[in-house]
């Protein structure tokens, strides 16, 4: 019964890409005949009705509305890092359409790429599977298994393609030390200034400030049993942990899906339009709830908070010149640290708590307490 229910299927596809010189290219083209009625499959899904259902989504209108917006996505343009992030082997899978495709095909980049391409449809479009109504010929659809080694697996439709990517590549615990260190670093000219004053080196820690004052030596104590090590001006979770925010995974805190959002990125980002332009649109809240502006700023507001009591630490640093904020190299106690791992967290999210408004303030509250705020 199922192999009947596919043949027929494919059948229709055979008959739907003949028809379909008229139906996907042409407004004025007349339209195909109707296939043949679909037959209920054994397990209760109705079978596949013809043409009308094809059309739902291969229309020249929607066609061409999807191709303007997606013209307006980052996604588009790659301007953030697909020229510096979209060859490299490590980094290709999330940041260019041929370090995806790879990683899709094989599970790995294995080299470097020569010519790295912004994404384009086929980036996230391949072929269809099931041809049922929920099949939008994705590339990669299924279950996500996070990569920041919790174990933890996202299973929510759709989203699953998007969480490839926006999700967070270490946890929290790969910074944990496996016995006592020290960290010895040597600093020159603007550094020099800012770490001749870092207060956080650990207890038995030394700042040595050569005589013409533009070197200076930190060394940073990290018993492993209290501290944890800053050890990059790139630590943290990296720049797009929506995935792990939003499901309620990944910050300090134990935390869950929020219930009223759980239709996800696509729910906000592209809504019932399928807008392809990835941006959470107005229209996509007002089904629920009007604007939430001043609730996002207030809770921006914390986030700042909390990046200038990191700053007083020496944690971070934020930089006037790109408005944003760096880590710096320090021994944190262990609370000092998940104050810092939150706060890398809920930034570089940059959703200011609308991915999970109760997560969200939970990962600041013990910033705030641990941080005196
Ligand atoms: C839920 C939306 C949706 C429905 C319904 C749908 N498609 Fe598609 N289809 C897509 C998307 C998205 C793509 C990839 C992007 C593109 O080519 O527009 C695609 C691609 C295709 C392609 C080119 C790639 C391939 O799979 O070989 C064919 C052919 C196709 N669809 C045929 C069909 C037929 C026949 C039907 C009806 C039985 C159908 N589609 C129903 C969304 C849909
Ligand atoms: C698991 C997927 C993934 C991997 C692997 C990955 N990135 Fe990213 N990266 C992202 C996503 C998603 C964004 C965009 C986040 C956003 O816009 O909020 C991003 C953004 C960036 C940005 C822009 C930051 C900004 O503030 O605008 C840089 C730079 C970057 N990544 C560098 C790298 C480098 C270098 C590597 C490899 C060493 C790498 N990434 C590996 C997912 C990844
Ligand atoms: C970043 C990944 C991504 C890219 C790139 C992308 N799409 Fe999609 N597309 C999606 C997702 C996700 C959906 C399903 C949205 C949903 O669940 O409502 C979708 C849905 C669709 C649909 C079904 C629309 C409907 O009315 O339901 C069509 C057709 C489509 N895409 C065509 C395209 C075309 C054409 C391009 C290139 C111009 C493109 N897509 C690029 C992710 C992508
Ligand atoms: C192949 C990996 C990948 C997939 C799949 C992907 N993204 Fe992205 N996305 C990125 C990267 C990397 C960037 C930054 C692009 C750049 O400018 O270089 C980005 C940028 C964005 C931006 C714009 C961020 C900004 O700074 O303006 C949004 C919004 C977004 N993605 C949402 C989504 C949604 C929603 C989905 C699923 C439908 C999705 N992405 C699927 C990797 C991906
Ligand atoms: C409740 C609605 C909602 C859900 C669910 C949602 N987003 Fe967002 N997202 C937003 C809003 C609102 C912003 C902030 C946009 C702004 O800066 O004004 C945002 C910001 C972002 C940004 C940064 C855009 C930028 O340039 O500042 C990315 C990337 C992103 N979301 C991706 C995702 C991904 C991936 C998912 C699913 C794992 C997701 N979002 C789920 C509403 C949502
Ligand atoms: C399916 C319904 C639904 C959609 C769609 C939805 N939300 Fe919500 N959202 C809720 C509910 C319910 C609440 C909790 C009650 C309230 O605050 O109105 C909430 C709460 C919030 C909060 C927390 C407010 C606070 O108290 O701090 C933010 C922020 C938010 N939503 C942003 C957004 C944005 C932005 C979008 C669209 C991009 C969006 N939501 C889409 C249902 C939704």
């Amino acid at each position: 019964m199922m192999k009947k229910l596919q043949l027929r299927i494919i059948t229709t596809i055979f008959a739907t890409l003949f028809l379909g010189s008229f139906v996907f290219t042409s407004c004025e083209g007349p339209e195909g005949p109707m296939g043949p009625a679909g037959t209920d499959g054994t397990d209760g899904v109705d079978g596949v009705d013809g043409n009308i259902t094809c059309m739902a989504c291969h229309n020249v209108d929607v066609k061409n509305q999807i191709t303007a917006q997606f013209a307006r996505s980052q996604h588009a343009s790659g301007a953030i890092a697909v020229d510096y992030a979209g060859g490299r082997a490590s980094c290709a899978q999330c940041h260019s359409h041929d370090g995806f495709l790879e990683w899709a095909w094989n599970g790995e980049v294995a080299e470097n790429i020569a010519d790295p391409k912004a994404w384009e449809c086929s980036t996230c479009h391949a072929l269809h599977q099931t041809m049922d109504s929920t099949d939008y010929a994705f590339r990669v659809s299924g279950a996500v298994t996070l990569l920041d080694e919790s174990g933890a697996v996202v299973d929510e439709g759709n989203n699953n393609l998007c969480v490839n990517c926006h999700q967070a590549r270490r946890g929290r615990d790969s910074y944990e030390g496996t016995a006592d260190e020290t960290y010895e670093r040597t600093f020159t000219g603007a550094d020099a200034a800012h770490y001749a004053e870092t207060p956080s080196i650990g207890p038995n820690g030394s700042i040595t400030v050569n005589a013409t004052q533009d070197t200076v030596v930190v060394v940073f104590d990290v018993p492993v049993a209290t501290h944890t090590y800053i050890n990059s001006t790139h630590a943290g979770p990296h720049h797009g942990p929506q995935g792990n925010l939003w499901a309620g995974l990944g910050g300090t805190e134990t935390g869950d899906m929020y219930g009223p959002h759980s239709a996800g990125c696509v729910g906000c980002h592209m809504g019932d339009n399928s807008n392809h332009s990835f941006w959470p649109l107005d229209e996509n809240c007002d089904a629920c709830h009007g604007s939430k502006e001043s609730e996002m700023d207030a809770i921006a507001d914390r986030i700042h908070a909390v990046g200038e009591a990191l700053e007083d630490l020496h944690a971070v640093h934020y930089d006037d010149e790109d408005g944003a904020y760096h880590p710096m190299y320090a021994s944190l106690t262990k609370d000092q640290f998940d104050a810092f791992w939150n706060f890398m967290y809920v930034l570089e999210d940059r959703s200011n708590g609308a991915h999970n408004p109760t997560y969200i303030k939970a990962l600041l509250t013990k910033c705030e307490t641990v941080l005196g705020i």
